[in-house]
């Protein structure tokens, strides 16, 4: 069945929390608040841009991204994540098309870089590195990675919305 990437629109945001809910729930790292985050940045107007995957007119994945907070104030960072597969349908690059299509938006849109907290073995395939000693205090820094798309790198730590924090 065909998938088409699209930009979320206001009939998906039940969808979509439900979708994280599922996605995370099994997983030992999940905060269990992954859902709220998206809804959060949401009613913060900090949802940079949110594309769901669509099967068959259902939403069955979805990739978040929001502005971070670079060092020193630096415009242009984003923070990616939450994202999410539809756990029947994991490990068919839809994960992968979600976010290679969300990488491409912000860089057609002159965007700086990116950030995560992730597992580097699959984050690593879309070009991110770790870079423990930007990482936000609190975070298990072996996990925090960034994509730099132009430019020098501002020096300092990175952190992310207010909306992560609940
Ligand atoms: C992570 C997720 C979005 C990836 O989407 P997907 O469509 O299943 O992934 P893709 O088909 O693009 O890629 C599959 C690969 O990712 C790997 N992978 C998926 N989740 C992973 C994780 N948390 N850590 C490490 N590797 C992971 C798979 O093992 C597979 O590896 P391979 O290509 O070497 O066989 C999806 O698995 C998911 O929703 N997971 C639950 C929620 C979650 O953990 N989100 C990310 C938190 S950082």
């Amino acid at each position: 069945m065909a998938i088409l990437i699209r930009d979320e629109a206001p009939d998906d945001i039940v969808a979509i929390h439900e979708l994280t809910r599922r996605a995370f729930a099994p997983m030992p790292y999940a905060d269990g608040d992954e859902q709220d985050v998206i809804d959060r940045l949401r009613a913060s107007g900090a949802l940079a841009l949110s594309l769901v995957a669509e099967q068959d007119g259902a939403v069955v994945g979805q990739v978040t991204f929001s502005p971070a907070a670079a060092p020193g104030g630096v415009d242009g960072w984003f923070t990616l994540g939450p994202v999410s597969v539809e756990p029947a349908i994991q490990k068919q690059e839809i994960g992968a098309r979600l976010i290679r299509a969300g990488l491409d938006r912000l860089r057609s849109q002159g965007a700086a870089g990116c950030i995560l907290l992730g597992n580097p073995a699959y984050y690593s395939r879309f070009g991110f590195c770790v870079a423990a000693q930007y990482a936000p205090a609190e975070d298990h820094s072996e996990f925090f990675q960034m994509l730099s798309f132009a430019g020098p790198v501002p020096d300092g730590r990175f952190g992310y919305h207010a909306a992560f924090a609940g």
